[in-house]
């Protein structure tokens, strides 16, 4: 039911206040929350929870949401966004009462006594609008998923898979070859979408969810995950090099999956994406950096197959060495209009500079320049994938060369970051 006239009134004037206090609302909602329900620790990740980064996306969404409920178009992308990563993690309606109950009751904490029970009501009603639009989307997500992995209630489940293959593609980068262990025929995907891999986590007493780009083109045997390892801060101690809080599930599947093992995944899920329906044949800029680059290769994977006359251009940065990089240079045979930018900040051999438009430096878009970016034609698709300044530098480019952002995607790799730039 619509919030009345007065209780949007009463909703919006608390925002100030929870604004302020932000901080406080979203470690008290998440701690009593999974003091309640250790259960969820099953779902969340431990890593942004203790940084902050997933109270604080969840709370500015909701806040954004009721400052004008009457105008919610620059909120839709990020509601499509969440859909699809709730999906991608099974979360499910009941979880939506709880996630309800606690935000409510840190509201209630941080405002004292201008809670009122009338302004309780009126946000217990704000949540639900929000909560009801996500949880009917994600259903419609969850119906139109493969039925090998949708469970008895409907919701996402996961699938079993056995590790195919495991295959080293540069320094600390495996991608795995994931066939289903029910050996049924895998939906396929669009280009650039995701999987979530489910680990129990040794010692911890819960599971930890992971997303990551399927990063070949969609085949009926296997999927493909590229995995780098996250070795977390270096620091140099007595003449050791130590890593502080190496990433958990990254070093876990590197260092403990081989052939034959076991990985549970979700099914593909993903907003970002080529999509395969309704192929363009516009020029394809691929942008990426470090890691970023698996979405872009299941896309040009793709590509190569099925429009392997089309422009694409791909520019990638790497430290030194660059995954799949001959793979992708000899596309070109196949692909006569593949233009291919590669940037490394360490470039071993300086010989190689301008060598297959090879740089010894970060990206510098203005290097590849107009035809290989195809800034005139005006019509081109761009998809950026890599850490937050990257993306930020890269369409800040883009768009002083006139580029429309509506032409330019991003696919983050952390969670609720790029919020301004993705409406700007
Ligand atoms: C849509 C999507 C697609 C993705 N695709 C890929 C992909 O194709 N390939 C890929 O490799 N990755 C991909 N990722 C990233 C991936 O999901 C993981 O985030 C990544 O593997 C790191 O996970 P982890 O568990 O190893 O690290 P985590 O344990 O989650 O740690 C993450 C970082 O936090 C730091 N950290 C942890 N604890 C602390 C602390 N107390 N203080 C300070 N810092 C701390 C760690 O050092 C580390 O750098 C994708 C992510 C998304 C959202
Ligand atoms: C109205 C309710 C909700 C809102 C507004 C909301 C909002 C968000 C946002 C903004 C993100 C980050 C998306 C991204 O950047 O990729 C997110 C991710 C997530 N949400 Fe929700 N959410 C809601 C309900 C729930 C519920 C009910 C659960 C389960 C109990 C849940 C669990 C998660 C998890 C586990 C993630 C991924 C976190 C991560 O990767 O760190 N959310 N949600």
């Amino acid at each position: 039911m619509a919030l009345t006239y007065q209780q949007s009134r009463m909703v919006r004037a608390t925002i100030p206040a929870l604004k302020e206090h932000g901080e406080r609302i979203t470690s008290t909602f998440y701690r009593n929350m999974l003091t309640a329900h250790p259960e969820l620790h099953n779902i969340f990740n431990d890593v942004n929870l203790a940084n902050g980064r997933q109270p604080r996306a969840l709370t500015a969404v909701i806040l954004r949401f009721a400052s004008d409920l009457n105008d919610i178009s620059e909120l839709i992308p990020r509601l499509e966004r969440m859909c699809h990563k709730h999906c991608s993690l099974g979360i499910r309606p009941e979880h939506y009462e709880i996630v309800g109950k606690f935000l409510i009751a840190a509201f209630g904490e941080v405002l004292g006594p201008a809670m009122t029970p009338d302004v309780h009501v009126a946000w217990t009603k704000a949540y639900w609008i929000l909560a009801k639009m996500l949880i009917g989307r994600e259903e419609q997500m969850y119906r139109a998923f493969d039925k090998s992995w949708t469970d008895s209630a409907g919701a996402g489940g996961w699938r079993k898979f056995t590790v195919l293959k495991k295959v080293r593609e540069a320094e600390g980068v495996f991608s795995f070859y994931l066939a289903p262990k029910d050996r049924r025929p895998l939906p396929g995907f669009m280009p650039g979408q995701y999987v979530s891999a489910r680990f129990e986590m040794p010692g911890m007493g819960f599971s930890q969810l992971r997303q990551y780009a399927l990063s070949d083109a969609p085949r009926a045997e296997y999927y493909r995950i590229t995995v780098k390892r996250d070795r977390g801060m270096q620091v140099r101690k007595a003449g050791m090099v130590m890593s502080i809080n190496p990433g958990l599930v990254s070093n876990l599947l590197i260092d403990e999956r081989q052939r034959g093992d076991e990985i549970e995944l979700s099914h593909p899920a993903g907003e970002i994406f080529l999509d395969t329906e309704s192929p363009s044949s516009a020029p394809l800029v691929l942008i990426s950096a470090g890691v970023g680059l698996t979405p872009m290769i299941s896309m040009l994977e793709y590509t190569s197959e099925m429009q392997p006359s089309r422009p694409v251009s791909f520019v990638h940065g790497a430290q030194s060495e660059m995954p799949f990089e001959q793979h992708i240079r000899g596309l070109k045979e196949r692909m006569p209009r593949l233009s291919v930018n590669v940037f490394k900040s360490r470039l071993a051999d300086a010989s190689l500079v301008g060598v297959d438009h090879e740089y010894d430096a970060r990206v510098d878009l203005a290097a590849v320049g107009v035809q290989d970016l195809h800034l005139d034609h005006g019509a081109a698709e761009y998809y950026i994938c890599g850490p937050e300044q990257f993306m930020v530098e890269m369409s800040d480019y883009l768009v002083l060369k006139g580029v429309s952002m509506s032409r330019v995607k991003f696919s983050p790799f952390s969670t609720g970051e790029l919020e301004v730039k993705e409406t700007k």
